[in-house]
């Protein structure tokens, strides 16, 4: 271990300035509070870095073991908490480094060779980010799992599906389900679709122009796994696009599961009763007794408003900088984190929220015994028998008035009081005026029919593997 040049300033940057920043500012432009989360991804980028500068006969092969040796035991600092985050030192990649180079001399000081802090931080996100979403990925499969569990249990439960929160016509709460299915679907797909652009190298950017060193971009990316490296300097270390996709696809997934948290909550309300949500997720109160509140969906669609705050602040962030780098851009951190430490919970919940449910199916099918659910499938019956549809749909209107006046449901009526309605009415009506002969009915590629619900789980069981 050697240290042969001049001493260390009191800051890496500082050796031009005739002042010292005042603790507030220190404290103001620190980041080191929040970005230390990446000091994992920031060792493995450093490695990376250094291997290869030793490849190229940059730096020699003894300083790469010294960094490597040094890194090693920062690593195990930082892993039993013992490392001694400094402001002072500003931020992970500054307090890494200082370390460093306390416990292996001049190695420490080669490693920033070719590098800038902005090309580091720009690899270090991404690298956090890829991690994030593998997480996130894996978690949407769970939830999508234990979902297809529960659709399938329910391919053939009725109960009312609503327009306006008017019941309309019969469905399946499986068939209802799968709608949820299906929104997770397209939020795994654009994830899956922003890792892509996540996966792109920015080190070898250095400051914004690139570097003179003789470096190899390529043997970098493949030592962190990256697809390809990023094409343009001022581009790599500036642009956050990526991160901003990211929140973009939270702030979706955030949507799909908040409007599922709000009917949760409403099918979970005495007033409709469609469903009851397991003790784990509800709370009481303090001065009601009798109380059962549905708190995690409550606190799913309340988070959701976060989530869509860090996207318009990383937008808004962007927006107004000039290449390349701006110091505006560390604020970028912790509205991601936060998006991805709400969006990983979130599912973590809802994967097991979802094997809580426990459904009351005579709920639902009282609830469509009360909403004439299947008014458009005597319509339909009618127009099948040869009336205009607008007759038909005048025809059944006037059923519906006469059975709301008795306080009945359509399939009470005789068939000769129907016969009053249209004449075309025949023995048969009754088939389809029942919810099961409803729901038979729609068997097409997402229709509503069981046999439609149970070919739409095996189908999405088969696309998750
Ligand atoms: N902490 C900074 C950030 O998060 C690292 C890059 C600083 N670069 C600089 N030139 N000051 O963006």
């Amino acid at each position: 271990m050697t240290d042969t040049s001049s001493p260390q300033p009191a800051k890496a940057w500082s050796g031009r300035f005739s002042e010292p920043v005042s603790d507030l500012v220190k404290r103001y432009t620190a980041s080191v509070s929040f970005d230390q989360r990446m000091a994992r991804q920031d060792i493995r980028g450093s490695l990376a870095h250094a291997r290869m500068l030793a490849r190229q006969g940059i730096i020699s092969d003894q300083d790469l073991a010294d960094i490597e040796r040094g890194m090693a035991v920062i690593a195990e600092e930082i892993e039993r908490g013992e490392f001694a985050w400094s402001l002072d030192d500003e931020d992970v990649h500054l307090n890494i480094e200082k370390r460093l180079t306390a416990l292996v001399g001049d190695a420490g000081k080669r490693l920033h060779t070719g590098r800038s802090r902005n090309d580091q931080v720009a690899t270090d996100i991404r690298l956090w980010l890829r991690d994030a979403i593998d997480q996130v990925l894996a978690l949407i499969r769970e939830f999508q799992a234990n979902l297809l569990d529960l659709a399938e249990q329910h391919a053939a439960t009725p109960m009312p599906g609503f327009t306006h929160l008017q019941v309309a016509q019969p469905v399946t709460f499986g068939h209802h389900l799968m709608a949820y299915y299906e929104m997770s679907r397209r939020d795994a797909e654009r994830f899956a679709d922003c890792r892509k652009r996540v996966n792109r190298l920015p080190l070898g950017s250095a400051a914004l122009a690139g570097t003179s060193y003789p470096i190899d971009r390529e043997f970098v990316a493949r030592e962190l796994g990256f697809d390809e490296v990023c094409a343009n300097s001022l581009d790599a270390v500036s642009d956050r696009d990526f991160a901003i996709e990211f929140c973009a696809a939270a702030s979706l997934l955030m949507t799909h599961l908040s409007r599922l948290s709000e009917e949760l909550i409403l099918w979970m309300s005495p007033r409709v009763g469609f469903i009851d949500l397991a003790d784990r997720f509800c709370t009481g109160s303090s001065i009601m007794p009798q109380k059962k509140n549905p708190d995690v969906p409550e606190l799913v669609r309340g988070k959701t408003g976060r989530v869509n705050g860090s996207l318009i602040s990383l937008l808004t962030l962007m927006k107004g900088q000039p290449l390349a780098y701006n110091k505006d851009n560390q604020e970028d951190k912790e509205p991601l984190f936060d998006t991805a430490d709400t969006v990983i919970d979130t599912l973590r919940i809802y994967a097991d929220m979802v094997t809580g449910i426990r459904v009351k199916a005579e709920a639902m099918r009282g609830a469509l015994s009360q909403g004439y659910a299947t008014a458009t499938d005597l319509a339909d019956y009618l127009v099948k028998k040869g009336l205009p549809f607008r007759d038909a749909h005048e025809a059944v209107a006037r059923a519906v008035r006469e059975a709301e006046t008795r306080g009945c449901d359509l399939p009470d009526f005789s068939l000769d009081e129907l016969r009053a309605f249209s004449p075309l009415v025949g023995e048969d009506v009754f088939a389809v005026l029942t919810v099961e002969g409803s729901l038979a009915s729609r068997n097409h590629v997402g229709g509503t029919a069981p046999e439609q619900v149970r070919a739409a789980v095996a189908r999405a069981r088969a696309a998750l593997g």
